[in-house]
């Protein structure tokens, strides 16, 4: 066989990541941004020059060692892990979404009675979940929500029951619909996942605007992992996500983890975010606060339609997305227009609660969109 006259290197690339969009991220320089649900507050000035001396000592010649196991157990203690647990670190929960797919693949079996490894997550919901099934080659099953954004129970159990997925997402929030979902839906979820022997993950990203959280019901569970991350709380650029569960299970994630997956760097900054963690909860406390405020002043804006809210974000529907997005963008206030992403999100923006100062930007730039 001859070998072709131009051989190209692209021909090596899958087709599907080929054809696939890198995930883009908003130019927001000069801009307002209010796009990625980050904390508005950086540290106060003197935490930064603590930090900065602390950063600078690093041994940044050597691979990171002993530090990410002062840094799990200082998680533990700040999440209240339950005893019999256990913690593994990603590269922010994005990373664990992954890892957790690549563990995960396995072939038809009598285990999974017969379907091949699959995931399954409510829809609209965060993309990762979806992403990462596709990168492994695993199915996805995209479960609908109702046109509230509330658990479609008996869609979600007829799934369960029909695909046999490996892992059920729960994100809890969810994003970008802002809400917690009805406690005794999810409950049947968890039971008919764990009846046909899957894995469920409560994905806690949210946590620190939340009014409860998964990890008082975790112990009922051999079957539950539960997912949260520092980003929201107020490291998003530090890049550090947690995954908490049975140990063995935990035990099994944690070997397709890369060795040194969380730098000398991250791991310091978030054992010194979690040496102070009252600067952060007193953030959290006053972005709660704000979201409050800015739901009630959205409710009073005709022709905006407004959810609850237990994240950092809230969500609305506007008579014309695009041309609201980009009024706001001219004015120099950034969010995101999510409406193509679903087709229960038309003409859907997702808001981040800012300061006080940034939210009024916002609603006086929404106003002026409309
Ligand atoms: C529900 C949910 N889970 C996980 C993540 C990823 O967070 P991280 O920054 O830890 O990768 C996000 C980010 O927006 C999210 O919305």
């Amino acid at each position: 066989m001859n070998a072709p006259m131009n051989p190209s290197p692209l021909a090596r690339f899958r087709p599907d990541v080929q054809s696939m969009s890198a995930y883009a991220v908003q130019d927001a320089r000069g801009m307002v941004k209010l796009d990625a649900m980050e904390n508005p507050h950086g540290l106060p000035p003197a935490l930064q020059a603590e930090l900065g001396a602390r950063l600078g000592a690093l041994a940044l010649n050597r691979y990171p060692g002993e530090r990410g196991n002062d840094l799990k157990q200082a998680l533990a203690i700040h999440a209240q892990m339950p005893e019999g647990f256990a913690l593994m670190l990603g590269n922010g929960s994005d990373e664990l979404i992954s890892l957790l797919a690549m563990a995960c693949d396995l072939p038809p079996s009598e285990a999974s009675q017969g379907q091949p490894a699959g995931i399954l997550a409510p829809t609209p919901g965060f993309v990762m979940y979806a992403m990462s099934a596709q990168l492994q080659g695993l199915k996805f099953t995209g479960v609908p929500l109702t046109a509230d954004f509330e658990l479609d129970e008996a869609a979600m159990l007829a799934a369960i029951a029909r695909e046999k997925p490996a892992i059920v997402y729960l994100a809890y929030p969810n994003n970008p619909t802002a809400n917690l979902w009805d406690d005794a839906v999810i409950e049947k979820i968890v039971d008919a996942q764990g009846a046909q022997g899957g894995l469920v993950v409560m994905d806690e990203a949210y946590q620190p605007f939340a009014a409860r959280s998964y990890i008082d019901r975790i112990e009922k569970h051999k079957h539950v992992l539960l997912m949260r991350t520092l980003s929201k709380f107020g490291l998003a650029g530090v890049r550090l996500g947690y995954l908490m569960g049975p140990a063995a299970l935990i035990a099994e994630v944690d070997k397709v983890r890369p060795p040194y997956n969380i730098s000398v760097l991250n791991a310091e900054c978030a054992l010194f975010a979690l040496e102070h963690t009252a600067v952060f909860e007193a953030q959290a406390e006053q972005i709660r606060v704000e979201r409050d405020k800015l739901l009630a002043d959205l409710a009073t804006v005709p022709g905006v339609k407004l959810w609850p809210s237990d994240a950092n974000m809230i969500l609305v529907r506007v008579p014309d997305a695009a041309k609201t997005f980009d009024g706001m963008k001219a004015r120099g206030v950034l969010v995101k227009n999510v409406s193509k992403m679903h087709e229960l999100l038309g003409n859907c923006l997702r808001l981040t609660v800012g300061t006080a100062d940034e939210n009024a930007r916002m609603l006086a730039a929404l106003q002026e969109s409309l």
